[in-house]
């Protein structure tokens, strides 16, 4: 074994003695945090930020208590949000500076704003707009020119190869050139009702896509060539852009980046914040990623059930996917004890999951196993609380969205 697998397999170990003894006499299903590993990662976060604020992404930790004690840290500053009901919630709850992530069509929505912009200036929500249709809707919501709705334009930071003809990326905002972002930032200056705030540009090729997927060695050198050259062109259009629009507006922040990219994007002069949030909880699709590898930190536990034969052992419940393609990486994976993994034919199931591999067959029934989910904040629509284990006790149970009755996607 190498010295990485063999500290690996003590920190795992180590691992599920503190969670075990944290959580015995518990029922499972439930769902823990490690706070000791999460607020490792939230310090490797804000290191590889290097001084820029990291904006918290909601879907990433979809839990408020956690979210605020996030934010209570010199690194992290604001919420990237991902529905406007989400950010009026929040707002509501006592949370400021919201940036809404992805666009609304949400007129009832819209209205709500608009009277919040107006009565409570100070909780600055900012909502994403990437076509003139947006901006319209944002118009006719019935802000005032006193207390315009803050917006942000969302540029695509895809990668154009071959001409334009092979685009990669997510297929997000339309807004790709210098000339497109000016335009639109015309279109927001030209309605007193609207204000434009920021610009934001997330490179989830960069970010969201690991550059070295485990056992895949020539994967991995096509994925980092395709991201050298992807952050090099962005670099460059991202601060033309910035440099464009600030002609035309004041910018108080443009935001870009994600887990998987905090150094690269925070060293472009043209970012001003980072916005991120998976890494806390360092789900599975966190692992491949050369720049960081955060600890895990939020997993299930399920109780083995039954014994279908001596070296399987079958947990209840457990079907947790995650969105996304529909490739295996999307499944849970069992995380402790080591030596575990899931059925080829029957993956992570609805009612059951039978698991095989070396340490099945010293499972009993009543014993526990422990799961990572692929994502980070999706767990959270699985479970109203998380157990908050810090060392080897649990130090308080946080409600989830679900566990508050909030389900906004
Ligand atoms: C707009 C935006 N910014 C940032 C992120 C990064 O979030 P995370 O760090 O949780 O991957 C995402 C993730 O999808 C995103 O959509």
């Amino acid at each position: 074994m190498s010295v990485a697998a063999t500290s690996d397999a003590a920190a795992a170990e180590q691992q599920l003695q503190r969670l075990e003894r944290a959580t015995a006499g518990l029922q499972p299903p439930f769902a823990v945090l490690d706070l000791d590993a999460l607020w490792a990662n939230a310090q490797s976060m804000e290191r590889l930020a290097g001084g820029k604020p990291i904006r918290l992404a909601s879907k990433s930790v979809r839990c408020r208590p956690l979210h605020a004690q996030v934010l209570a840290r010199a690194g992290f500053a604001g919420t990237l949000a991902y529905t406007l009901p989400e950010a009026l919630w929040l707002a509501s709850e006592g949370f400021q500076d919201i940036l809404v992530a992805y666009p609304t069509a949400d007129a009832g929505a819209l209205s709500e704003l608009a009277r919040i912009t107006a009565d409570r200036p100070e909780t600055r929500i900012a909502v994403m707009v990437d076509c003139v249709e947006h901006v319209a809707a944002l118009q006719a919501a019935g802000a005032s020119e006193q207390t315009p709705l803050r917006v942000c334009i969302d540029i695509d930071a895809a990668w154009w190869a071959l001409r334009g003809r092979l685009k990669i990326g997510a297929k997000r905002s339309p807004i790709h050139t210098v000339a497109q972002a000016r335009a639109l930032a015309q279109e927001i200056a030209a309605r007193p009702a609207v204000k434009l705030v920021g610009l934001m540009a997330y490179e989830a090729q960069i970010a969201g896509l690991g550059d070295a997927p485990p056992g895949r060695p020539l994967r991995a050198l096509a994925i980092q060539a395709l991201q050298a050259r992807s952050r090099r062109e962005l670099a460059q259009r991202r601060a033309k852009i910035v440099a464009a629009v600030r002609e035309v507006a004041a910018l108080q922040f443009v935001n870009g980046g994600g887990t998987g990219s905090l150094s690269a994007t925070a060293s472009e002069p043209a970012i001003t914040e980072l916005g991120a949030g998976s890494g806390l909880y360092g789900p599975t699709l966190f692992d491949a990623y050369r720049a960081f590898r955060p600890r895990p930190a939020a997993m299930f536990a399920l109780p083995v059930v039954r014994k279908p034969a001596a070296g399987i052992a079958t947990a209840l419940g457990g079907g947790y996917l995650a969105s996304g393609p529909a490739d295996s990486a999307r499944l849970p994976r069992p995380h402790l004890p080591r030596g575990l993994r899931l059925d080829g034919m029957e993956g992570a199931g609805e009612v059951q999951t039978p698991l095989l591999g070396a340490a099945a067959a010293g499972l009993r029934i009543g014993d526990r196993v422990w799961f990572r989910h692929a994502k980070a904040g999706e767990l959270c629509e699985r479970f109203n609380t998380l157990l908050a284990v810090e060392a080897d006790r649990v130090l308080d149970e946080l409600p989830t969205y679900r566990g508050e009755g909030r389900c906004f996607l």
